[in-house]
């Protein structure tokens, strides 16, 4: 018996990977958490299979289900919605499963900010404006920040903010970067990408709390920082005519020839 925890993905039901889709398929329990995973994604479940929405479950009573399926010798699919690596309380699941002895499998799926990005149809980092991306959220009621991890201290980079968890804190998000990245700065609010009812909203930090629609209150994604506005920027060596690279040897001499030549 093996609990899967499975990243059912952004909102689209295909968005999900094969593999996923296969492990759900072969599992004859499903626990899913029901506030963000799309329940098309089910329909790949066993047709007599035990699906649970652990959306008003707490931790305790999610391992009890896991643990009387681990007793019947039943393979359970939990799924969570994106990626598991980031804000899935997946963490906390594992370490309990861990003390019961109970083995478990992780298979990633697509992370929401990076649907919102294809949504916008935008690469996040752009030579010349940022070459990194932030994943972050501000403080929340069921989790506090480390005092490290400060908005202020994220926009003195200077990097591509995407901002989880924090549509209702907006006014604070502009106070708190405007400072480090100035009011022009280009900012794309993202809600529910992929999911039928997606919607974009496209500002500057100066303008969004106006162009904002009050009722987004939940699952968007905040971008934040030059590379948002998808312009601007340089074009990267990678396809550049002269630029030398281990599968585009300039001249003979090319330290890459040699490589390009041999075994690997
Ligand atoms: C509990 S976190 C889950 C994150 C998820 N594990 C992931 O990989 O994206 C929920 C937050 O993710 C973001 N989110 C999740 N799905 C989204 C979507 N389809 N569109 C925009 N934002 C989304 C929102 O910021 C939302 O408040």
């Amino acid at each position: 018996m093996t609990v899967h925890f499975i990243g059912a993905g952004p909102g689209a039901a295909d968005l999900l990977t094969l593999r996923g889709r296969d492990l759900i398929a072969g599992s004859p329990v499903c626990l899913y958490a029901g506030s963000l995973v799309p329940e098309a994604i089910l329909g790949h479940c066993p047709a007599d299979a035990r699906i649970v929405n652990t959306a008003p479950m707490d931790l305790d009573a999610i391992i009890s289900e896991i643990a009387t399926a681990h007793q019947k010798g039943l393979d359970v699919a939990r799924l969570h919605s994106g990626d598991l690596s980031v804000w899935s309380a997946m963490g906390e699941q594992i370490r309990r499963l861990k003390a019961l002895n109970i083995p478990f499998t992780v298979t990633p799926g697509v992370p929401s900010f990076a649907a919102a990005a294809a949504s916008l149809g935008q690469e996040l980092t752009l030579p010349g404006l940022s070459q990194s991306v932030v994943l972050t959220r501000t403080q929340g009621r069921a989790s506090s920040m480390p005092d490290g991890e400060t908005l202020s201290g994220f926009g003195a980079t200077g990097a591509t903010l995407a901002l989880h968890l924090s549509i209702g804190k907006l006014a604070r998000v502009v106070a708190e970067l405007t400072p480090h990245y100035g009011p022009d700065c280009p900012v794309a609010v993202v809600f529910r990408a992929t999911w039928p009812d997606e919607r974009i909203i496209r500002a500057t930090l100066a303008t969004i709390g106006r162009e904002m629609d009050p009722s987004v209150t939940r699952t968007a994604l905040i971008f934040v920082g030059p590379a948002v506005s998808g312009e601007g920027f340089q074009e990267s060596c990678l396809y550049s005519a002269d630029y030398d690279r281990r599968y585009r040897p300039q001249t003979a001499e090319s330290p890459w020839s040699e490589w390009k030549h041999g075994d690997d």
